[in-house]
């Protein structure tokens, strides 16, 4: 296991002033209740919506210790808002955002462009540090916003910052999404036989505490990082058996061959010259295709095979915890636009 943890509390170097992006979204949450329990002090830059799930988030944020909200968009930095971000000097960035699409455009425009325009402007202002969240499935790229999240990857590492590159495996609100499905008595849905991926899924709050350690350990820095939760790698056809037994429920499973989401891809985007919505829809299937046959783990090019063993582990809570949560709690998964079921 891969020991992320600093090695001394507090933090080295003390609490830091952190620009905080992404805030609002799942993992941006979790870091800035991560930052605020360790003192950190949090600018965070989100957007203003009126959305009332996104004023509920804003809420959240403000109610948190040491955290204050500056508006803007990330995409077109206003000046004056970029001088409230720096009133005080800033330690270190730590960006969360990306693209709620996966969408092209969308994905080269926020994984890419904002964040290259960031790391220019934290250059101007002299920030030392800057710790991206990105994916593990970038290392074998197909996809636009895997690309997009790439070329920034090497920007920052050629940047002459402080940098962390956090790629985590799979989330747990990527792994639960067929608890509704499931509650109704239908099928848990599986790609193929169930068995031709795996990942080692890491909780948001664990994410966080790794996130948050990039600040002050100094074997993060400069270095790209793939994480996974604790414990051993699970299949699809594995989470479906944990969810079941959860739930109280024989197991019920369905099995969908990938290659029908690269037909029904093709089909959109064929369409898409007419109706444009269907080419969104070609670019969501092409994604679902690419996370129905590729494993979230560390992927072995020597043996051409994903790797278990070398996908790094973090943290304590598991994904079966977090299924008897859900359980208990009647909670869904928060997929938004991600959902697939
Ligand atoms: N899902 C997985 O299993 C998984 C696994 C590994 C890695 N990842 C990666 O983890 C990252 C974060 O995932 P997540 O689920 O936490 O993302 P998320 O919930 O979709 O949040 C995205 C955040 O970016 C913000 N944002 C987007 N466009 C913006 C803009 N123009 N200006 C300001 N803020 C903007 C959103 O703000 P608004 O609230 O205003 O929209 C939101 O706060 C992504 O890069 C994803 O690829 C995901």
């Amino acid at each position: 296991m891969f020991d992320a943890s600093p090695p001394s509390l507090p933090p080295l170097g003390g609490s830091k002033r952190v620009l905080l992006l992404g805030a609002t979204g799942t993992i941006g949450m979790a870091t800035a209740e991560a930052l605020s329990a360790k003192s950190h002090s949090v600018v965070a830059l989100v957007r203003d919506k009126a959305a009332p799930e996104h004023q509920a988030h804003l809420k959240r944020l403000s109610s948190l210790a040491n955290v204050s909200l500056i508006f803007g968009d990330a995409t077109s930095l206003q000046s004056e808002v970029a001088e409230r971000l720096c009133q005080a000097p800033i330690d270190a960035v730590l960006s969360c955002l990306s693209s709620r699409t996966g969408e092209p455009k969308d994905a080269w425009a926020i994984d890419y462009q904002a964040h290259s325009d960031l790391l220019r402007w934290c250059k101007y202002k002299r920030i030392e540090q800057f710790i991206l969240l990105s994916a593990i499935c970038v290392q074998r790229p197909r996809l636009a916003f895997q690309h997009a999240k790439l070329a920034f990857e090497r920007e920052l590492r050629d940047s002459g910052l402080r940098y962390s590159i956090v790629r985590p495996t799979a989330y747990f609100k990527s792994v639960s999404g067929q608890i509704d499905r499931l509650r109704k008595g239908k099928p848990f849905l599986l790609f193929g036989n169930g068995e031709l991926t795996a990942c080692k899924p890491i909780s948001d709050r664990d994410l966080a505490t790794f996130l948050t350690n990039c600040l002050s350990n100094p074997i993060m820095f400069n270095r790209t990082l793939p994480v996974g939760g604790p414990g051993p790698a699970m299949t699809p056809k594995q989470q479906g058996e944990a969810l079941f037994q959860v739930l109280g429920k024989p197991p019920k499973f369905k099995s969908v061959p990938p290659g029908l989401f690269l037909r029904m891809a093709s089909f959109c985007k064929a369409l898409g010259t007419f109706v444009p919505p269907l080419k969104k829809r070609a670019e969501f299937l092409r994604i679902a295709h690419y996370y129905a046959t590729e494993s979230m783990l560390c992927y072995d090019q020597e043996h051409g095979e994903y790797s278990e063993e070398s996908t790094p582990s973090f943290g304590q809570d598991t994904l079966v915890d977090h299924y008897t949560d859900l359980v208990r709690n009647r909670g869904s998964a928060d997929l938004k636009e991600h959902a697939m079921f």
